[in-house]
């Protein structure tokens, strides 16, 4: 690294060297003649002594370090361009006491340049004042002329900086081939009206890139004597064309003639490629456009500088002209190798052209079956064989199940559309489905499918097709010939318990009669799936969302899932615990023992939220209400149930069956599964409510009634529970592992898929 430093330094020394000696020799003087006077640069033809200017017309006094061209102090000379930039005076025209009109001071300056051209393209006329006409007065031709403008304004209110358009200043182009002048500025009254902002009328020929007029000239010019203006000079008063025979023509090695816009005589100019004093004899030197930044050569190409010029060269397997802003280098394609490639490709997309033809029909063929093989392959994964076996064992299913076809359910959904969409959440998409003879239906999408649960869904498959009860939503069928089965429900119109409950508007329109049969619908369904199956049923997951009511308020119970049929010979069940948080059965959760009895806990939190209004889980208020459950039991036994109803719902007619209700929610409450009532019991006390409710017995009576168990359900209802919906079977399906107790932390919300 050391090494490459001092090499690097080294590296920068030569070229800083090598600067140094272009810099000298690109000193446009004479060979040991001043090439300086103060600041100021002198080229040749311009000289401070004799024998360094070419004549007496390029004399440059320098005797005071300040260079004069006869009495003019000259600011800069340009050899490239043929310029001479001098101060030239002001015309002055001032009164210093303009009520008088005595004059206080006025000049009329003069430029006599007989050797050199006015710039009629650098220089402008200017005239500065509010009460002001000025004059340029010279020859032309020997004839004399003027020219002018001029300049009015009452206050500085129009005046503008930057601004030269005859209020406060006013300007004139100049004309060509001016040599000498007079200026000449004037007021039309004395600037009396004006004297206070606008004491003087100014004139000057100005460097016009340099010139800006400024309001504040309209008093600050008094104090300035000079102001830059710009000449032209050339060599002698010849033509190129005549001056290049001539022996003292004087444009040196690599540079050119021209003949000026401007003046007589003749100028000269380096080539190109070469920079320096062409009016040396070798003034102009080569350029180095190698060492030029930015680099004249594309990065790949190699630079070679030449007389005048620069060579690019690109690498060998490379063609272009390497040129920066050229064609560059670019990767070789011969001729002969190009024609070759022409050839092949012709015959490639030739060949290609038959095989397309031919292979095409050959394709479509080999893709339908493939498409036809890949359908085979999901119907089998899905445990189509074994639905198609455990359906064939029983009749009367197989006529109440249809397995459907991709074709049949994308028709039925638009396919798939987003108008179409029912509800929405972590486990998948339910759609509405239009069935070809015009059916409504409900077709549920699961977001992936876990293999391992294929039994399950198939389990589900067969709970389903088992039960036939009038508060349980049918499953009309399923497709299995998808990636993730789909499963075709009968559509219930009215949404879900939870939207009912918890929207206000449709919860207003809820009277008790409607809640009781609710309640009394929901006990129908679970006490039929509990009893009257071939196998008892074990819904696990009763919740608001997971009940449909139709248009007649007519409750229907639905989301199987995580059903599973209880053999016969076993009353209990360990399986991994599911549900969802505030409505799973806290002994269920702790002994993993499913019973009858959790659907009997979770039915009695559903009702309670039926009477209440309030979800299960709440995470408003104090810690001892936000798990509904023990809310409600507690609020039943310390005689506070009316402060916790649901609005407008006690009426002197209800209150006995309210009462009633409550009692029973409590018990389907308790913490032991064996203090709780059987769906059984639940359904027939419910019926006897909803008929005495008809006979109008009701009677006022809301107080204490002796129940017997009070235990409040513990604390230990709040947990999290990892509820991983999206598996092919339609609900929840939580691992085993992947819940976990965490009390009164980890309190998850409730979840909710909104149908
Ligand atoms: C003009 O040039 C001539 C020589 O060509 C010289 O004698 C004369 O002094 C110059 N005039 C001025 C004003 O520089
Ligand atoms: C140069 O200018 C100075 C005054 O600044 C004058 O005294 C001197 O004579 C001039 N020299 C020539 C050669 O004109
Ligand atoms: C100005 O130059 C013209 C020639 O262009 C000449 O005729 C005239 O006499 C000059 N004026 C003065 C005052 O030198
Ligand atoms: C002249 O001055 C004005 C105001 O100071 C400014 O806006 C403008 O850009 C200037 N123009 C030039 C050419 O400098
Ligand atoms: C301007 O002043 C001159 C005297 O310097 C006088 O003759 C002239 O009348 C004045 N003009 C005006 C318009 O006041
Ligand atoms: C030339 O005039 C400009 C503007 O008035 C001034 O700034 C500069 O100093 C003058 N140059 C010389 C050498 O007097
Ligand atoms: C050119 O200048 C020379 C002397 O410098 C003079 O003799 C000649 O008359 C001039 N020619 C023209 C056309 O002005
Ligand atoms: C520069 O390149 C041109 C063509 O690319 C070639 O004719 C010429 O000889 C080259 N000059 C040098 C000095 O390499
Ligand atoms: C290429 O560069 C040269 C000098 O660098 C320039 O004169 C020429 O205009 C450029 N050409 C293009 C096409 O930019
Ligand atoms: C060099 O030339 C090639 C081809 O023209 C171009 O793609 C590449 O950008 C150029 N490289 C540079 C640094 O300009």
């Amino acid at each position: 690294m050391a090494f490459l430093r001092i090499l690097f330094q080294v590296a920068c020394v030569v070229v800083m060297l090598s600067n140094m000696a272009a810099a000298a020799v690109a000193s446009l003087a004479k060979p040991n003649c001043q090439h300086r006077c103060g600041v100021v640069e002198i080229p040749y033809p311009f000289g401070t002594t004799k024998n360094c200017y070419l004549n007496d017309k390029y004399f440059i006094n320098c005797s005071n370090s300040k260079p004069l061209l006869g009495n003019l102090i000259v600011n800069n000379i340009n050899s490239i361009e043929g310029e001479l930039e001098i101060n030239a005076s002001i015309a002055h025209h001032c009164f210093e006491n303009s009520r008088t009109g005595v004059i206080g001071y006025e000049n009329h300056p003069y430029l006599r340049v007989p050797n050199f051209t006015i710039s009629h393209t650098k220089n402008k006329f200017v005239a500065i004042g509010c009460d002001t006409y000025a004059f340029l007065n010279a020859f032309q031709n020997d004839e004399p002329f003027s020219i002018g403008c001029t300049s009015t304004c009452q206050s500085l209110i129009n005046v503008f900086d930057g601004s030269c358009l005859g209020l406060g200043c006013c300007e004139v182009q100049i004309p060509k081939g001016l040599k000498n002048f007079t200026l000449d500025a004037r007021s039309y009254n004395n600037h009396t009206k004006v004297s206070d902002f606008s004491p003087c009328s100014f004139a000057l020929v100005a460097k016009e890139d340099e010139f800006n007029f400024s309001s504040s000239y309209l008093k600050s010019l008094q104090d300035i004597d000079t102001y830059p203006m710009v000449l032209d000079w050339a060599i002698g008063n010849e033509t190129c064309e005549t001056a290049r025979s001539k022996p003292d023509y004087v444009c040196g090695r690599n540079s050119a003639c021209y003949d000026p816009q401007n003046g007589d005589g003749y100028r000269c100019k380096c080539n190109k490629g070469y920079k320096g004093n062409p009016y040396l004899h070798e003034g102009c030197q080569d350029i180095n456009e190698c060492l030029q930044a930015p680099k004249p050569c594309n990065a790949t190409a190699k630079c070679i500088n030449t007389e005048g010029s620069f060579n690019c060269t690109c690498p060998d397997d490379y063609e272009g002209d390497g040129k920066m802003n050229g064609t560059g280098c670019s990767p070789k394609a011969s001729g002969s190798h190009a024609k070759i490639i022409i050839i092949a490709l012709i015959a490639i997309s030739i060949g290609l052209m038959v095989l397309f033809v031919g292979g095409s029909s050959l394709y479509c063929g080999l893709k339908r079956r493939k498409l036809f093989k890949l359908k085979e392959k999901f119907f089998q994964q899905n445990g189509g064989l074994l639905l198609q076996q455990k359906l064939s064992n029983d009749r009367t299913s197989m006529q109440a199940v249809k397995i459907f076809s991709i074709g049949e359910l994308e028709k039925a959904t638009n396919n798939y559309d987003e108008s179409r969409v029912l509800g929405q959440g972590s486990y998948g998409t339910v759609y509405k489905g239009v069935l070809p003879d015009n059916k409504l239906v409900a077709i549920k999408k699961s977001k992936f499918c876990d293999q391992s649960q294929i039994e399950q869904f198939i389990n589900e498959m067969i709970v389903l097709s088992q039960i036939n009860h009038r508060n349980v939503v049918k499953l009309l069928g399923c497709c299995l010939e998808t990636e993730v089965p789909l499963l075709v429900y009968e559509f219930i119109t009215n949404g879900t318990l939870s939207k009912h409950i918890h929207d206000k508007v449709l919860s207003s329109s809820l009277s008790w009669e409607k809640r009781l049969k609710i309640a009394t619908d929901i006990a129908g369904a679970l006490a039929y799936m509990h009893f009257s199956t071939s196998m008892p049923i074990i819904h696990r997951d009763v919740k608001p969302a997971n009940i449909l009511l139709d248009d007649n308020y007519s409750a229907k119970v639905s989301d199987f899932g995580t059903s599973r049929l209880v053999p016969l010979d076993q009353t209990q069940l360990t399986t991994l615990v599911q549900g969802t948080l505030g409505y799973l059965d806290p002994e269920y959760f702790h002994s993993s023992q499913l019973t009858e009895k959790s659907d009997v806990y979770s039915f009695g939190v559903v009702v309670a939220e039926l009477l209440t209004g309030k979800k299960a889980i709440s995470f408003d208020g104090p810690e001892i209400d936000r798990n509904l459950a023990m809310y409600f039991s507690s609020a039943v036994k310390e005689d506070r149930l009316r402060q916790i109803l649901v609005d407008d719902l006690v009426s002197d007619g209800n209150i006995y069956e309210i009462n009633k209700v409550a009692n029973l929610v409590k018990r389907c409450l308790s913490v032991k599964g064996e203090d709780r009532p059987t769906m059984k019991d639940v359904a027939m006390e419910l019926d006897g409510l909803r008929s005495m409710e008809k006979h109008q017995l009701g009677k006022a009576y809301l107080g204490t009634e002796e129940t017997d168990y009070c235990v409040t359900p513990p604390a230990v209802h709040y947990f999290n529970i990892g509820i991983d919906d999206g598996s092919c079977s339609s609900t929840s399906t939580s691992t085993a592992v992947g819940y976990e107790i965490s009390m009164r932390t980890q309190v998850s919300k409730p979840l909710d898929d909104g149908r």
